[in-house]
C-alpha cells in the first residue's frame, strides 16, 4: 500500500513481511546493534516474528499474534520494518519493535502506519524486550533519537527508566566472596550465587549463561543489615569471575533506577550505580519506555 511520506523523492510503500525479507531486515537490525548485544541471527528474527522472547516472555503470551511490515521504496527495497500487537486482556496496542537506519522520515513513517492501523486506543512503545536483543527493555535513547524523535512528534510520552551497562571482562582487581554457593538456574537459564551465614542469605546474584560470548548479570541484592561492608563488591567479582569462565568476554546489566527512594527505599539504585561504576561498567545507554493515548 502506498503511504503519503516520500523519501529521497522516490514514493513509499508499506506490505506485509514475507519470506525473503530475512536479510534485509536482519541489516536494519544490526545497523542498531549496541556494543554489549549479540548479532541477532534468523532464529532470533524467527522467534520475534512468531510473538515470542526469551525475556519478558510472559508479556508477549498476553499479547495477539504481531503484525510485521516492511516499507518500501520504488525499486522495492526493504527500508525499515515495523512490528505491532494488541494485547488480549485490555486492548492496549504495542509497538514491538522498529528499525529503518534512524531515518527521519521512514521512522515518522513506520510508526504513524502502526497507530493508524492499531486505531483508536491506548499504545506503547518499545515496552518489552524482543527476541531481537539480549534484554533491551526499551529503547536506547541516544543510540535511536530520531525514533525517539518521531515517537513524540507523534503523541508519545516517554519514560526513562533503565540504565544499560557492559564491562569487558574479565575485570582485574576486584574482590572474591568468600564461601559463596553456586546453583543452576531455570528462568532465566544462568546460575545463582548466594553467601550464607548461619544458614541466612547475606547476598545473592543471578547471572545469564553467556550467550555469544556475552553474559549478563541479571540481579545481585545484599541483605539491608550486610551493606556496606565490601560484600556486594566481592559477590560481583565472583559473579563476573564465573561469567568469563563461562566464556564470556564482556558483560552487560541493567539497572532499573526509575523509582525514588521515598516510598520505598529498596527501589534507590544509588549504591548499586556506584557500585557497577567502581566495577569498571559504562553506561551504553538508557532505555525509555513511550505511551500515547488516544
Ligand atoms: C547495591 C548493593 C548490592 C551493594 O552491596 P554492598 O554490600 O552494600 O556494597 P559494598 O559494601 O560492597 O560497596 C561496594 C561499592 O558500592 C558502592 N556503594 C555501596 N553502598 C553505597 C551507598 N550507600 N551509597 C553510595 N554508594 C554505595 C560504593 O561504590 C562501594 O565502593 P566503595 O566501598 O569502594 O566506596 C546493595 O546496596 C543492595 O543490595 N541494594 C539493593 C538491591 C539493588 O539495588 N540491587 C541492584 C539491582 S540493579
Amino acid at each position: 500500500m502506498a503511504i503519503k511520506a516520500l523519501w529521497a523523492g522516490r514514493q513509499l510503500s508499506v506490505r506485509p513481511y514475507q519470506d525473503g525479507d530475512e536479510v534485509a531486515v536482519l541489516d536494519l537490525v544490526a545497523a542498531d546493534r549496541l556494543p554489549g548485544q549479540p548479532p541477532t541471527t534468523l532464529a532470533m528474527l524467527a522467534e520475534a516474528l512468531a510473538g515470542r522472547s526469551p525475556i519478558d516472555g510472559g508479556w508477549w503470551a498476553e499479547l495477539e499474534a504481531p503484525v510485521t511490515e516492511v516499507i518500501c521504496d520504488e525499486t522495492s527495497t526493504v527500508l525499515g520494518a515495523v512490528s505491532y500487537a494488541t494485547r488480549r486482556s485490555d486492548g492496549a496496542g504495542f509497538i514491538l519493535w522498529l528499525h529503518c537506519r534512524e531515518d527521519q522520515v521512514l521512522t515518522e513513517a513506520l510508526i504513524t502506519r502502526a497507530i493508524d492501523q492499531l486505531g483508536q486506543r491506548t499504545v506503547h512503545a518499545f515496552e518489552f524486550a524482543s527476541a531481537l536483543t539480549l534484554g533491551l527493555e526499551g529503547l536506547p535513547a541516544s543510540h535511536r533519537p530520531a525514533t525517539r524523535r518521531a515517537l513524540e512528534a507523534t503523541g508519545f510520552t516517554g519514560r526513562d527508566l533503565w540504565r544499560y551497562m557492559r564491562a569487558d571482562l574479565p575485570v582485574t582487581g576486584l574482590p572474591h566472596a568468600a564461601h559463596c554457593t553456586i546453583t543452576g538456574c531455570q528462568d532465566p537459564p544462568g546460575k545463582r550465587l548466594e553467601v550464607r551465614e548461619g544458614g541466612e542469605v547475606l547476598a545473592e546474584a543471578t547471572i545469564g549463561l553467556p550467550a555469544a560470548g556475552i553474559g549478563v548479570l541479571w540481579w545481585i541484592g545484599v541483605t539491608p543489615a550486610a551493606r556496606g561492608r565490601g560484600l556486594g563488591l566481592a559477590l560481583l567479582g565472583s559473579a563476573l569471575d564465573l561469567l568469563n569462565g563461562l566464556g564470556a568476554g564482556e558483560a552487560i546489566l541493567f539497572v532499573d533506577d526509575d523509582a525514588p527512594a521515598d516510598p520505598d527505599p529498596e527501589r534507590d539504585r544509588t549504591a548499586a550505580n556506584s557500585l557497577y561504576d567502581r566495577a569498571s561498567f559504562t553506561e551504553v545507554d538508557r532505555l525509555h519506555s513511550f505511551t500515547r493515548h488516544p
